[in-house]
This record gives C-alpha cells, sequence and structure tokens, in this order.
C-alpha cells in the first residue's frame, strides 16, 4: 500500500510509522529521478502548489519550490513582506483569495502555531506546514531521519541528541516525535532555560552537560539560538553560551567513537557550532539539504494522490 493516512501534512503527530516508511521509500525513488540528467517527472503536470511563506526562510522555500517543479506542477510564489497583509488582510482571506485562482496545494511557513492546521479546516486544498511558529516543521524532521537512515542503515535503535535551543524550536518538536515513531532514542541537551517544562512528557532524556550527551550519541543535532522568538534573554551571553554547549572540533575528536553531525541550518558559525565541525567529514549538514527536494517531492507527490480531479 502507497497510500498515506492524512490529507494534509501539518504535523509529524500526524504520522503513522508506516506513512514515514511510505514517505521514504518515495524519497528513494525520486532520489535517483534528480540524480539523472534530466531531472523532471511529469507526474504533477495537473496540479498547482501556492508557497505562501509568512516568515523568511531560505532552505525550505527553495527546496520546496524546486521539489514542486522538478515534479512538473505550476507554481506560484507569495512572500508576506511584499504582500497586502502588510494593509491589515487577514490569514484567511489572503488565502482565500489566493485559491480563486484554482490552487490545489498550499504550502505554508506561518510564525504562529496552529496556522498550517487552521487553514487544512477552513480551505479547499491540500495543506503542507513548512513551519509554523515554535510548533512544528514535518518536512525538516521527515528529512532529517531520510539522512540518519541513508547514513546509518536504519533509525531504529540509533541515538540521537539535540543540541540547544529546544524551548523555541519547531525542528526539535516534530525531530522528537519522529525518531521516536522510528523507533530512535532521543536526547536533548541544553541550558535549562531553553528545554521546556513539558519535556518529560515527550518520553525524552535531558542533559546540560555536551561532552556526555555526546558520548552516549550516534548522531547530534545542533540547533541554533532561535532569537527570533526570545523577547528575553536566556543565557548571559553568547560566548557563555558556546563555552558550554558549541561543538568545537577538539570536542569531537576527543569523544570515544565517530558521530554524525547535523544541522537544519542556518548555521551560527562559531556560536552553537564551530566551522570546521559545520565542514568536517563527520557532517551531513550538506546531505541533509539535497535530501530534502526529495523527501518534499514524495510528500507533494503522495498527498497530491489523494486530491480527487
Ligand atoms: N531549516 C530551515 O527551515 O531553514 P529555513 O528557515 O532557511 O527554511
Amino acid at each position: 500500500m502507497n497510500n498515506l493516512s492524512i490529507q494534509h501534512l501539518t504535523g509529524i503527530k500526524d504520522l503513522t510509522p508506516e506513512d514515514i516508511e511510505i514517505i521514504f521509500k518515495t524519497t528513494d525513488s525520486f532520489k535517483q529521478v534528480i540524480n539523472r540528467p534530466i531531472k523532471k517527472v511529469p507526474s504533477l503536470r495537473d496540479i498547482t502548489v501556492a508557497n505562501l511563506f509568512f516568515e523568511n526562510s531560505t532552505r525550505t522555500k527553495l527546496s520546496f519550490e524546486l521539489a514542486e517543479k522538478r515534479l512538473s506542477s505550476d507554481v506560484i510564489n507569495f512572500s508576506s513582506s511584499s504582500s497586502s497583509v502588510k494593509k491589515g488582510e487577514t490569514l484567511l482571506d489572503t488565502v482565500n483569495n489566493i485559491l480563486s485562482m484554482k490552487i490545489d496545494m498550499v504550502v505554508i511557513r506561518h510564525p504562529n502555531p496552529g496556522a498550517a492546521l487552521y487553514l487544512s479546516k477552513r480551505i479547499n486544498a491540500t495543506v503542507i506546514n513548512a513551519g509554523d511558529g515554535a510548533h512544528e516543521h514535518p518536512t525538516q524532521a521527515l528529512l532529517d531521519a531520510y539522512s540518519i537512515r541513508e547514513k546509518l542503515g536504519s533509525v531504529s535503535g540509533k541515538k540521537v541528541v539535540i543540541v540547544g535551543d529546544i524551548l523555541h524550536s519547531r525542528v526539535a518538536l516534530s525531530n522528537i516525535y519522529c525518531l521516536q515513531k522510528l523507533g530512535a532514542e532521543v536526547m536533548v541537551c541544553g541550558p535549562t532555560t531553553l528545554i521546556p517544562k513539558y519535556i518529560n512528557e515527550l518520553g525524552v532524556q535531558v542533559s546540560h552537560n555536551l561532552r556526555e550527551a555526546l558520548e552516549w550519541c550516534d548522531v547530534a543535532n545542533m540547533l541554533r539560538i532561535q532569537l527570533e522568538r526570545q523577547e528575553i534573554s536566556f543565557f548571559p551571553s553568547f560566548r557563555e553560551y558556546t563555552m558550554q554547549f558549541g561543538l568545537t572540533k577538539e570536542i569531537l575528536d576527543s569523544l570515544s567513537k565517530k558521530i554524525i553531525i547535523m544541522h537544519p541550518g542556518p548555521i551560527n558559525r562559531g556560536v552553537e557550532i564551530s566551522s570546521d565541525v559545520a565542514d568536517s567529514s563527520q557532517s551531513i549538514i550538506l546531505n541533509q539539504v539535497e535530501n530534502g527536494v526529495a523527501v518534499r517531492m514524495a510528500v507533494i507527490y503522495l498527498l497530491a494522490a489523494k486530491i480527487e480531479r
């Protein structure tokens, strides 16, 4: 069966492990496509996708647009900074105006948690969440887990530590859900002030000691500090954060085994990760970006199959 249990992708929380395996198998096929001289398939010539970005993005926006174009769908792009949202239009009005142009699928990034779910219940189009505030970033978690599977053969049984600003991170929450559904053990590591109080309910281990966390894990996913979601300071200074939680080559080389280093981007070199670690042979950061296109092709393709037409 190649049929997802969902109509929209608003969060990893809604996916079954079987859904994730279907997405990964489809991603395997699309990875072959994007490594061919002709990187395009005609699968979605009859689909129009609107990319609605109400918040800044580099990787996710480009990756979705490329994925849509590789599937031969028609694409329109909307950015709130250059739109009538600035003139007071509501999210629903903006989206409904766009949908009246006969749009089949909406990819939305929004600063408010729940924006994608809200839309999915109100509009007649398939919705994909490209990041909603500090809530979820499902395609990022899927590409992260796919990259671990590609590098280590499987996700099940692997130990993954997510380091940094867990409190404000949609990547962390989606990764925790996704990795656990695939049978990985998850630890979060960071200053007490950047670990949410509800973390124990998620069934993850918690460490405030970077070296201890790195000795435990097979994979370390380093997150940046989400300054755009912090109205107050959660640690004394970047220098002190880096001294306690910044991953340097010296620490990496001193570990008793070789671990895999990941980062969802954007990277703050010299803060959460040093340049020589980000560019080291243990880093799969650029593989994550490459896999993002194939994973998003798979998600769009599988959800488009559920559209009545
Ligand atoms: N990883 C990620 O979501 O990056 P962007 O904010 O550049 O899309």
